[in-house]
């Protein structure tokens, strides 16, 4: 803590020093002004704990000091002292004075009385230094706190974002991991409907083997098409560009040259790069179950697309006939009815599915403006 100074004013130098003689302890810093004007310019620079005043002196004299320092702000509460030549006048003049704290003490001095009074100005100012002390420190610590309040906010704001972000990629994962579980089950059991679809037809192994390269190949293009990139990237040639082309691309595979089980008529109506992988994605589950499931899963099924395309609308009609009745009809929901809802949304389209004994009946409207955006 910083020393405590006392300010002693007297015109006469043997004063002083006798004051300074009594008053003198390691902790105390006394100042020492021969005139009031001497005073003040010492006050200027330095706060006082007391100002111990001669009220005789030439020039400002003790209460004209007094009345100086009351009308500064810095020196106004600083507590005086007058010393006295012992007339009762000097302290009536000084009754009813208002601001801060002043006491009178008589010459001559005794040692004493001037230690006590001096000594419970030493305590006050001391113990206003440890309150200001304790007050910087509590704001110290306000502030401290108030700015980890302020980390903390910040980091629970990141954590949480992270936590986000971090929930958003493990259910973007999920979606991805559950989709590619999806289509590779689905190829199993596609390539295992494949080979017993050429193995009907084939009369020999190498035809066998050449109708089943050919559908595997066609397998792939249905494939290619759902997948974003490559299906903007390299369209398939021709008539790739119009929703007919994508059904007979996703159809080809289980397509039999020469036999009818698969019908596509009606109008057709063109398709933008973007709406492509969507369509093809919902046709590919469709084929993909009518093959597990339904009309394409046995060799007497059939299958009967009707397209129609008004001003703002594709609909499709999809028939399946099973005879006898497939084994799949039910109303359970695999990743592949997600995957068909989410690819509906997308295209703000609707799908209604009938099940009827004899096989699944579906009709699904795209708004036109949904396919070529
Ligand atoms: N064309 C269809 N003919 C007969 N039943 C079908 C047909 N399509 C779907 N189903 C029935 O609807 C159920 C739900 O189909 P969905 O595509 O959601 O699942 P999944 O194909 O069985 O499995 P996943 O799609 O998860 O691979 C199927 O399990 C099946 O019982
Ligand atoms: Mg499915």
């Amino acid at each position: 803590m910083t020393p405590v100074h006392f300010l002693l004013v007297d015109d006469l130098e043997e004063n002083l020093l006798s004051l300074e003689a009594l008053l003198r302890r390691d902790d105390l810093v006394l100042l020492k002004a021969r005139s009031g004007d001497e005073a003040l310019e010492l006050l200027l620079h330095h706060d006082v704990a007391l100002a111990l005043i001669d009220v005789q002196m030439p020039g400002l004299d003790g209460f004209e000091l007094a009345e100086l320092m009351r009308g500064t702000e810095r020196t106004r509460r600083v507590p005086i002292i007058f010393v006295t030549a012992g007339s009762a006048d000097a302290q009536r003049r000084f009754r009813g004075y208002g601001t801060g704290a002043v006491d009178f003490i008589q010459k001559p001095i005794e040692p004493d009385i001037l230690r006590s009074k001096v000594e419970v100005f030493f305590e006050l100012y001391r113990q206003r230094q440890q309150i200001a002390v304790q007050r910087d420190e509590l704001a110290a610590q306000a502030k401290a706190l108030e700015e980890a309040g302020r980390r903390k906010d910040e980091f629970l704001l990141t954590l949480n974002h992270d936590l986000t972000l971090h929930k958003d990629e493990r259910a973007q994962q999920d979606v991805l991991l559950r989709e590619i579980n999806h289509r590779i089950k689905n190829l199993f059991a596609l390539t295992s409907g494949l080979i017993t679809l050429s193995a009907r037809n084939a009369g020999s192994i190498e035809e066998l083997s050449s109708d089943l390269k050919a559908r595997l190949r066609a397998l792939a293009d249905a494939h290619q098409l759902t997948l974003p990139d490559l299906a903007s990237d390299c369209p398939p040639d021709g008539s790739s560009t119009t929703v007919m082309a994508v059904l007979k691309v996703i159809l080809a595979p289980h397509a039999c040259d020469g036999d009818s089980r698969i019908s596509i008529g009606g109008s057709d109506t063109a398709i933008s790069s973007k709406a492509l992988t969507s369509l093809a994605l919902l046709l590919h589950e469709l084929a993909t179950n009518a093959a597990k499931y339904g009309a394409l899963s046995i060799p007497t099924g059939l299958l009967k697309i009707a397209l129609s395309v008004t001003e703002e609308t594709l609909r499709m009609d999809w028939h399946e006939f099973t005879d006898p009745p497939s084994r799949g009809l039910s109303d359970r929901a695999g990743f592949g009815t997600a995957l068909e809802k989410a690819v509906l949304r997308g295209l703000d389209a609707t799908l209604e599915k009938h099940w009827r004994p004899d096989g699944l009946s579906l009709s699904v409207e795209v708004p036109l403006l949904s396919l070529v955006r």
